[in-house]
């Protein structure tokens, strides 16, 4: 009995522990594919990674360099989140075709809209370089003279690849520069949108249900790859066909239930999973919880100025997504960490390190990093704090402030190099352009008010009555004349004039100052890696992300988030109605959604029990860049659309834990049937591959 026990533990252990990390599609073999077998895949390493044949990863693409997109048909169709398409589908509204509110479907090819400047990349190999990379380097050299032999030798490996005229070459640093990859890329650049469900569907819950579970958001929008005639990348023509892919995802009709195997394939953009205890509590106790004070202060200002007036609404929407997006993870984090206990176990961690350093006999090697870490962290502390408030005050939330900040860039880009006039004028006058478009000055008055005391005691509020830079025309004329003129009128305007020794202090003196001390910092986090590879070898170390394409894999699971609370893994339609409130600015639900759900017309898109599922969770190891990323059942079969992560779970950047972990996913179920039933858009799922992978 007790021998079972104890066998039981040991499994349960086994399993939480193979969970979580972002691994590189090409090194699966051996134990990822074993730890994914353990999970319920029937999938092999070469299903997802293959050069020479096709395989899963042909159907994964970085869209636009930020979210992560897949092809779901043959003729290049790709699914994303709504999110990470919000600014095409906003770039093609107006009041009288407001696709963000009404949602928008082309019936036909002829009917997709192009967008200029969107892009789709696909890898087409990964490569160990770093012998290479790392080739003449020696301990004697400073870091400086160590990063520009590394970026020599990375250059030259990404020109001596032979690779197609469409292609491209990339080396990037893995293991905080331990190990070099090189990435062989195509990008796509006639990208066309498909479709987008109404805000109500692909935003539905907006900033209250943001970061948490239960949630209904179809935060999807669908567009398509067009190629040359030889199904090559190529620049937007009128002439160009739908792509055709190497591989794209059939779509399980199936569904999930807890407990089934779920791989994520995509691009997280950026963790810090071996930070030492003192970086995490440097930032849960300083840094999140003053940049949380000034988004805080300004979303009070916005919050409210929103609420009064349907015209501020608007005009702020999009910038107050952004601002309250990192705000509410920042907390969220925080709340993970501590009640994951995550510092406390991480320096028990760190006691079990240092032993086995003694163990191994590599104190003498290693045993300064903690005791340098605590010394660095001490002395970084408050210039990481004052650099980050600086930028979330000048370039987060003040638009003033910011419109100065990009004038003194143009003033002194324009001085070091006067060739550079023209062009940097013409940056700074289309920055001005973009603030101005959705610009309340009162609005911006009233958050200088709120934010800069948090930065400065140099608080000035008449500088809003008496610049230019708060109305557009004026601020275009400060721009007008030769360079001399420019400066001087620049120089005369008393926002300006106020913001630029603020600006000053912040470049040459806190900017400079924080990249020192951050370099001494990467390079011990550098050594630290090592040791940690060298003195606990059998751990599971994964890469930090870095925007390249990952592979995290987990299961369907549902969590408890405090004391008698469970979360069940799915969540259903019913649960929309349940949130409804007619005329809502987030949980409105659009009549045509209400009546299919009062007449049950559900087609082929109904859960067993006769509901439509909406959203559910997985233990998948996401971050930013996730979102977008393709759901994949132990067939390889798409069945999700990942798009956030519960609450106390974004603290996986740094510290992931299975027990309270999530990411949240779009059941594609939904999704077909929004763009089936509700949008009757049938050509697209017939365009797609429909399989039952679970009945047989
Ligand atoms: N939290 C998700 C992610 O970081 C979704 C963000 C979009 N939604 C929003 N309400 N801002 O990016
Ligand atoms: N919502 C995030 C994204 O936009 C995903 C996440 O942070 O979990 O990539």
């Amino acid at each position: 009995m007790r021998l079972l026990k104890l066998l039981i533990l040991f499994i349960t252990i086994q399993v939480s522990a193979q969970q979580g990390g972002m691994w590189i599609p090409s090194l699966l073999e051996g134990m990822n594919e074993q730890e994914m077998t353990n999970l319920g895949s029937k999938l092999t390493a070469k299903d997802i990674y293959d050069v020479n044949n096709s395989s899963l990863k042909d159907a994964i693409g970085h869209f636009n360099g930020g979210c992560t997109t897949e092809i779901i048909s043959g003729k290049g169709l790709i699914l994303t989140n709504h999110h990470c398409g919000f600014s095409q589908i906003q770039s093609h509204s107006s009041l009288e075709n407001d696709y963000l509110k009404d949602g928008f479907w082309a019936m036909n090819l002829e009917e997709e809209l192009p967008n200029e400047g969107l892009f789709v990349e696909f890898i087409v190999s990964i490569e160990d370089v770093t012998t290479q990379v790392l080739s003449g380097i020696t301990d004697t050299m400073t870091e400086k003279e160590k990063q520009s032999s590394i970026d020599k030798n990375s250059n030259a490996i990404q020109k001596q690849t032979k690779t197609e005229a469409w292609q491209a070459t990339k080396v990037k640093s893995f293991y905080q520069g331990n190990q070099y990859f090189l990435f062989v890329t195509e990008r796509f650049e006639d990208i066309r949108l498909v479709g987008a469900p109404p805000s109500s569907i692909g935003k539905f819950g907006s900033d209250t249900d943001n970061w948490v579970f239960p949630r209904h958001t179809g935060d999807f929008s669908l567009f398509r790859i067009y190629a040359d005639e030889n199904n090559h990348p190529a620049k937007y023509s009128k002439t160009n066909k739908p792509y055709k892919p190497k591989h794209h995802l059939p779509v399980s009709l199936d569904g999930i239930e807890e407990g089934d195997f779920t791989l994520v394939f995509g691009f997280p953009g950026r963790t810090n999973e071996y930070l030492p205890s003192v970086a995490i509590e440097h930032i849960t106790q300083e840094y999140n919880p003053s940049n949380i004070a000034i988004r805080e202060a300004a979303l009070k200002v916005i919050d409210a100025k929103m609420k009064s007036s349907d015209a501020t609404r608007i005009k702020y929407a999009s910038k107050q997504a952004r601002i309250a997006n990192a705000w509410k993870k920042w907390i969220g984090e925080n709340l993970g960490i501590e009640k994951s206990n995550a510092v406390v176990n991480r320096k028990t961690f760190e006691n079990n390190y240092a032993k086995a350093l003694k163990t191994k006999k590599l104190d003498k090697k290693y045993g300064h990093i903690l005791p340098e870490f605590d010394r660095l962290y001490g002395d970084f502390s408050k210039i990481n704090i004052k650099r980050r408030n600086f930028i979330e005050v000048f370039l987060v939330t003040n638009e003033l402030m910011q419109m100065t900040f990009r004038a003194y860039q143009m003033e002194t880009a324009a001085k070091t190099n006067p060739n550079s006039f023209e062009n940097a004028k013409a940056a700074l006058v289309s920055r001005l352009k973009g603030i101005h478009k959705n610009y309340d000055v009162q609005v911006d008055k009233d958050v200088y008010k709120a934010v800069m005391p948090l930065y400065s005691n140099n608080v000035d509020i008449s500088i809003y009555d008496k610049t230019a830079f708060t109305d557009l025309k004026s601020a275009l004329q400060l721009l007008e004349g030769s360079p001399k003129e420019v400066f001087k009128k620049l120089n005369k305007d008393v926002a300006y004039k106020y913001a630029k020794p603020l600006i000053e202090e912040f470049i040459n003196t806190i900017d400079a100052e924080f990249q020192k001390k951050n370099t001494s910092i990467s390079a011990l986090q550098k050594q630290y890696m090592k040791a940690l590879m060298e003195a606990l070898p059998n751990a599971r170390y994964f890469p930090d992300a870095n925007s390249t394409l990952r592979v995290t894999y987990g299961q369907v699971r549902g969590y408890s988030p405090r004391d008698a609370v469970y979360y069940q893994p799915v969540s259903y339609l019913d649960g929309i109605m349940e949130k409804y409130i007619a005329g809502d600015y987030e949980f409105d639900v659009p009549k045509k959604l209400r009546d299919l759900h009062a007449s049950k017309d559900y087609g082929q898109y109904a859960d067993s029990n006769g509901k439509v599922p909406v959203c559910f969770l997985g233990t998948n190891h996401t971050t930013g860049g996730n979102s977008g990323s393709p759901a994949i059942d132990a067939q390889g079969n798409l069945i999700g659309l990942n798009f956030d992560r519960v609450w106390e779970g974004t603290m996986s950047d740094m510290n992931y834990d299975p027990e309270i972990c999530r990411n949240i996913m779009v059941d594609l179920r939904y999704i077909l049937f929004i763009v089936d039933k509700y949008a009757g858009a049938t050509h697209l799922i017939d365009e797609m591959t429909l399989v039952h992978p679970k009945k047989k």
